[in-house]
């Protein structure tokens, strides 16, 4: 009985450890993937300025509310409310940028005219 009570505790702390193992990678593959985004010249110079949400509206309102609406509540695309809490910043400049979600075009947006953007989608 004893024995026994002694191999199960063994293997919990190999699944734990195990578990650690696989946390620790995952925590080093994003922290590297976070580096070589942020060394994409691009992406720095958008996060580096500002960003007027005003402009960023007009930008919005010309480019993105036919599929996302104009108060950004969804149509065709979703709803953009609150979208800052469960995107990070370069997560939504690839959206915009990337178009690997089709139907959403890729938008080839200057820096300035992204971090414009990106500081009105922050206020939704
Ligand atoms: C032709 C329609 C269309 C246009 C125009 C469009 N989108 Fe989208 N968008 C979509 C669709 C559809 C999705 C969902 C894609 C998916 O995840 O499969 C989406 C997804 C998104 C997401 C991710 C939402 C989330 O919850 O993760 C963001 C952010 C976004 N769009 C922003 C924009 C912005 C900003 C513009 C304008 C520059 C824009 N979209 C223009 C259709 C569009």
């Amino acid at each position: 009985m004893e024995e026994q009570a002694l191999k199960k505790n063994f293997s919990f702390q190999g699944l734990f450890l195990t578990a650690l193992a696989i946390l620790l990678t995952s925590g080093l593959i994003a922290l590297t993937i976070h580096q070589v985004q942020m060394s994409d010249p691009y992406m720095h110079q958008v996060l580096s300025l500002a960003g007027n949400p005003h402009q960023g509206q007009a930008i919005y309102q010309m480019n993105c509310s036919g599929c996302h609406g104009l108060d950004a509540s969804g149509k065709v695309g979703p709803s953009l409310w609150k979208v800052s809490d469960r995107r990070s910043q370069m997560g939504l400049i690839q959206q915009v940028i990337s178009g690997n979600t089709p139907p959403m075009p890729k938008f080839q947006a200057s820096p300035e005219e992204m971090a414009d953007l990106l500081s009105y989608l922050n206020t939704l």
